[in-house]
Parts: C-alpha cells; structure tokens; sequence
C-alpha cells in the first residue's frame, strides 16, 4: 500500500547499516522509485539484506514492477557519493552514531539530510559531533518499515521547519506516515505508549488475574479494533453521545480513580512468569516458526492498511 507519486525527481538515498531496520528501509524507498545504496562494513551483513531484501521486493505487489535501482557498498564513501539522504541505522550506540555522523557530515555535499533510526537516543546528543545539526533528525521507523508506515521525526534544536517538511515530504511521497515530535522525550511517542501497555499487561499476569491469551484477546478482538481507526483520543470522542468534553465530564473522574491502581512498580519478568508466557504461546501457535507467524502478521496488516485506506471518513473529517 503507498500513496507514492513520482512528480518530484527521484531522490538518492543511502542506508547505513544493514541490519533488521537498515535493510527493512530498503523496500520503502524501492517503491518511491528511489535509487538505493547500501552500505554496511560487515560482508556477512550486507550478503544476508541482500537476500532479505531480493525475496522481500519478490514477494511485495507494491514493489514488484518499479525495477529498484540498488548497489550494495563495501565502502561508505562509495555509498554517500550524491547522496541527497541518508538513513543511518546502525546499532544503538551514542559513541558509534556520534562518530558516524561526524563522518557522514563530512562526507555528503551540504544539502544531504542526515536521519537516523534510533530508538531511544536524542538526535541533540547524536549530531554534537557534526557541523551542521540542523540536517540532522531522528527518523524512527516500526518494524517492517514498509509494513507499518508510521514515522516518528525530530528536529534538533539548530533544525528549521523547513527542513523538517523536506524530510517529511521524502518519507510520506515514500509512502509512510511522518509523526513530527516537538522536543525529544525518552523513547519518542510510540516506544512510550507500548511501554505503558506492557507493563500492565505484564503486571496483570503476574497478578493471576488472566493469562497472556486473554490480555491479548482483550486488544485483538476488543480495544485494538478501535484504535486502529480512532486511536486513544478519537475512541474517547465517540464514546460518549456529545463527544471528548462531556467523556471527560462523565468519566475522567472513574478513570483517575482507575489510573490511581495501576501497576506503579514494574513486575519482575522473569523464572516462572517467562515460563507461563512462553508456554501460552506455545500452544496458541503450536509448531509455527516466528518467521512464518511474522509473515502472516505483515500480510495481515497489509490487508487491513488497504481497508484503512479504502474507507472514507464521515464528512468534514480531516484526514
Ligand atoms: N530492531 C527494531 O525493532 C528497531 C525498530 C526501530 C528502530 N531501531 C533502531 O534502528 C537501529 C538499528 O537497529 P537494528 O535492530 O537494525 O540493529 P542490528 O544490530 O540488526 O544492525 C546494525 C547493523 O549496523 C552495522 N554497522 C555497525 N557499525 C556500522 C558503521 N559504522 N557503518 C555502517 N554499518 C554499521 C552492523 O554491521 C549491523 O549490520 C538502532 O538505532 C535501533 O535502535 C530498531
């Protein structure tokens, strides 16, 4: 699913790290019409995206048909020669990103956008070692990215909205969905609110109140249903007959009093609990291999994103 035009000219893009994120950027920017160079110094690493990235592009209809302009680089230098943006997705290290940047800042021509993947690191940290932090952003991505479109995007301080908009542009004519933040915070949005789930999903079984299957089942055939439409604040909206104020009125009160016995602490997960997890998946999945319930998990979201799309929202939505 994309909502790729190819007005603009095509953009020259290089991925720097090909590991799980780097080389799942790759059929992101393969649909767009990108011309695609990646680079990682481990062999071993680069031969492996490449397979990844051949049976991913072979088996994705929203690729198939755009022939990807790839090169795969031993060398970062070949790899950022013209390059107009750069995903770094190496691992999470601030001494190893510091100093990447500080390459790639040196290396690339002065209007390249500098993005990296990170996860939990404050791109203000990472770009101290470059000349020029206003090219620089956090551009982090959910894994498959070209599964899941949404992106979250921070500036640095030194960075213009302009600039921002340039990076957003790439990515939505990409086909993702960029999530601009404000100011950096610990984990970004998306890491946050998955924690917050977790550990009240974690601490309830540790409680014995149900087990992992039913928790599960409490999203899957319940609360998600209507996140995926409306996420946490439109569901408030239309759960009460005038909407957000009069949910706020009638419920906050129950809700704050709800909020007030959730798990503070974070449960021990370890021993017996890791057991029983493990052992309620087991038998939910029964001899199915993680990489063949992951397949089943994208094209499942695939569906449902082409359904997303599809569906016209009531008149006068936004969006
Ligand atoms: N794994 C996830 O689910 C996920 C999701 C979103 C963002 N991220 C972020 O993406 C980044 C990469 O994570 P990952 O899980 O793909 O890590 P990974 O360990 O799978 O891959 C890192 C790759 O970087 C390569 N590398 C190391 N130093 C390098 C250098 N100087 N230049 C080029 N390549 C180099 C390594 O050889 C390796 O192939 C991290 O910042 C992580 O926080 C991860």
């Amino acid at each position: 699913v994309s909502h790729c035009t190819t007005e603009r000219p095509p953009e020259t893009i290089a991925i720097v790290g090909a590991g799980v994120v780097g080389r799942g950027w790759v059929p992101v920017f393969a649909r767009s019409g990108h011309e695609i160079r990646i680079h990682d110094p481990s062999p071993g690493q680069l031969e492996s995206a490449r397979d990844w990235i051949e049976s991913f592009l072979l088996s994705s209809p929203a690729v198939r048909g755009h022939s990807p302009k790839l090169r795969f680089c031993a060398h970062l230098e070949e790899a950022l020669q013209g390059a107009t943006y750069v995903q770094e997705s190496i691992q999470e290290n601030l001494i190893a990103k510091r100093d990447l940047f500080e390459r790639l800042d040196r290396l690339c021509e002065a209007g390249t956008l500098l993005c990296s993947s990170t996860s939990s690191l404050d791109i203000n940290d990472i770009a101290t070692s470059t000349a020029h932090p206003g090219r620089c952003f956090t551009v982090h991505p959910f894994n498959p990215a070209a599964v899941l479109p949404v992106v979250e995007i921070l500036a640095t301080r030194a960075g213009s909205g302009t600039t921002t908009e340039r990076v957003a542009g790439i990515l939505r004519r990409a086909g993702q969905v960029p999530v601009v933040l404000h100011r950096f915070v610990p984990g970004y949005i998306g890491n946050r609110l998955q924690a917050a789930l977790m550990r009240e999903a974690l601490a309830l079984v540790d409680a014995g109140v149900a087990d992992a299957d039913a928790v599960d089942a409490l999203l899957t055939h319940g609360l998600a249903l209507r996140w995926v439409i409306l996420g946490v604040f439109g569901t408030n909206h239309t759960n009460a007959d005038h909407g957000i104020r009069e949910y706020y009125e009638r419920f906050w009160g129950s809700y704050r009093e709800l909020i007030g016995t959730l798990a503070v602490e974070t449960p021990a997960v370890e021993g017996p609990m890791i057991d029983a997890i493990s052992a309620t998946l087991e038998k939910r999945f029964g001899n199915a291999s993680i990489p063949e319930i992951a397949r089943w998990r994208d094209r499942l979201v695939l569906e449902l994103r082409k359904v997303q799309l599809s569906t016209l929202p009531p008149a006068g939505t936004a969006g």
